[in-house]
C-alpha cells in the first residue's frame, strides 16, 4: 500500500462535544486526590497515592480538532461547555491552536464536563466521567449546531461521538449528509448510538467493547472484531474500523477485510488514544487517501498518541506518523471474509 499523500488545506467540523476538562492523573500508582472516593478500594476502604497531578483540555471532539489542526486542516469544535473555570481550561489550547470556536455553546449554571482519570503504571488507564454540560444543550444551542453544519464550507467532514445526547447527532448526521459531507463516528458511548446513525457513516470507530455492544456480541480478539466489522458494513458503513486493544484494528470496506497488526512502542499513557485514530482517520478520509491507507494513518497515530504523557500533548505531527507508517502499511494484510 502506498504512502500516505500529504495534507492539502481542508476544513474539518468536529460535531457534537463539549471540550471537557481533563484531570489527569497519577502516572505511576495512581489515584487523583480529587476522585479519592471514586477510587478508594471498595474492600478496604484504601486509597492509593498519587504522584503528580495535571489538568489538561480534553474531551472528544477537542481532542479530534486539535489532531485535525496540527495536520494541517483547519477544524470548529461544536460543543458545550459550562459556565465554570473549567470552560476555559478546555478551550485556551484550542484557541491558541486555532480552532474556531465560535459554535461552542455555554450552558448557564453547569459545570464543564470533566474527566477524571487515574493513569497506571503500564500506561492504561480508568477514567471517571462527569458529564455535565455535555449533557446540558438547550434547545437554542442545539440548533446553532446545526446552523453552523448547514453553513460550513463544502468540503467540509463531520466527526461525530456519543458524549453529547443521541438526537442531536442523529440530527447533525442528518444535517451533514443533506449537504454531502461524509461523516466519522466515533461511537461512544455505544449505548446512546443507534444503528440507522451509524449506517450513514462514512467510517465508524469502536473499541472492542463498543463493537460488541453495538453488534451484539462479544469482541475479545481479532476473529469477533471482524466479525463485528463485518456487520457494520452490512449496516451500511462504508469503513467500519474495530480498534484491538493492543493498538491493532480490523477493518472491513469495498467487500474486503483487513488486519492491521501493531507495531511495539513505549507506553507511557493511553488517554485520548482512541481519539487520535478517530482524528487521523478523519484526516486521511477528507485526503482521500484510500480507506485501507486511512486505516493504517490513524493506526500510526494512535500508536505514537500512547507514547506521551496527556491526550493533546501527545498528539503526533505528520512527521511522525510518516516514520512509523511504512510499518504499518507493510503488515496490513487481508483476512477471509
Ligand atoms: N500499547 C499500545 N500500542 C499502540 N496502541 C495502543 C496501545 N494500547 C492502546 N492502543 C490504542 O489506543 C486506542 C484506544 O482507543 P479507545 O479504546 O477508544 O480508548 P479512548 O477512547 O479512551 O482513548 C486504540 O486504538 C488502541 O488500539
Ligand atoms: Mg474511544
Amino acid at each position: 500500500m502506498p504512502k500516505s499523500s500529504q495534507a492539502e488545506a481542508g476544513s474539518i467540523l468536529i460535531a457534537a462535544v463539549s471540550g471537557r476538562a481533563l484531570a489527569a492523573a497519577a502516572r505511576r500508582a495512581g489515584l487523583t486526590p480529587l476522585v479519592a472516593d471514586f477510587f478508594a478500594d471498595a474492600d478496604t476502604g484504601q486509597l492509593a497515592p498519587a504522584t503528580d497531578f495535571v489538568r489538561l483540555s480534553g474531551g472528544k471532539a477537542a481532542n479530534v480538532a486539535f489532531l485535525a489542526r496540527r495536520l494541517g486542516l483547519s477544524a470548529q469544535l461544536l460543543g458545550c461547555v459550562g459556565d465554570d473555570e473549567l470552560a476555559e481550561q478546555a478551550l485556551a489550547p484550542l484557541r491558541a491552536a486555532g480552532i474556531g470556536l465560535d459554535h461552542v455553546s455555554r450552558a448557564e449554571g453547569c459545570a464543564t464536563a470533566v474527566s477524571m482519570i487515574a493513569v497506571l503504571p503500564d500506561g492504561k488507564k480508568s477514567i471517571v466521567l462527569a458529564e455535565n454540560a455535555n449533557l446540558a444543550w438547550s434547545e437554542a444551542a442545539k440548533r446553532r449546531c446545526l446552523a453552523a453544519i448547514e453553513a460550513a464550507p463544502p468540503d467540509s467532514l463531520l466527526v461525530a461521538d456519543y458524549e453529547v445526547p443521541a438526537d442531536l447527532v442523529s440530527a447533525a448526521v442528518a444535517a451533514a449528509r443533506r449537504r454531502g459531507f461524509p461523516v466519522v463516528i466515533d461511537p461512544s458511548s455505544a449505548e446512546r448510538a443507534e444503528k440507522a446513525v451509524l449506517g450513514q457513516a462514512l467510517a465508524v470507530t469502536p473499541n472492542p467493547a463498543e463493537a460488541g455492544t453495538l453488534a451484539g456480541l462479544t469482541v475479545d480478539g481479532a476473529e469477533s472484531a471482524a466479525k463485528a466489522a463485518r456487520r457494520f458494513a452490512e449496516w451500511g458503513v462504508k469503513l467500519a474500523c474495530v480498534k484491538l486493544p493492543d493498538g491493532g484494528c480490523v477493518a472491513a470496506s469495498e467487500g474486503r477485510l483487513v488486519m492491521v497488526p501493531p507495531v511495539t512502542v513505549p507506553v507511557v499513557d493511553s488517554t485520548g488514544a482512541g481519539d487520535a485514530f478517530a482524528g487521523a482517520l478523519a484526516v486521511a478520509l477528507a485526503e482521500e487517501q484510500r480507506p485501507f491507507d486511512a486505516v493504517c494513518f490513524a493506526v500510526a497515530s494512535s500508536h505514537i498518541a500512547v507514547t506521551g504523557y496527556g491526550s493533546q500533548p501527545a498528539y503526533p505531527t505528520r512527521s511522525q506518523i510518516d516514520a512509523l507508517l511504512p510499518r504499518l502499511l507493510q503488515g496490513a494484510h487481508d483476512v477471509a471474509t
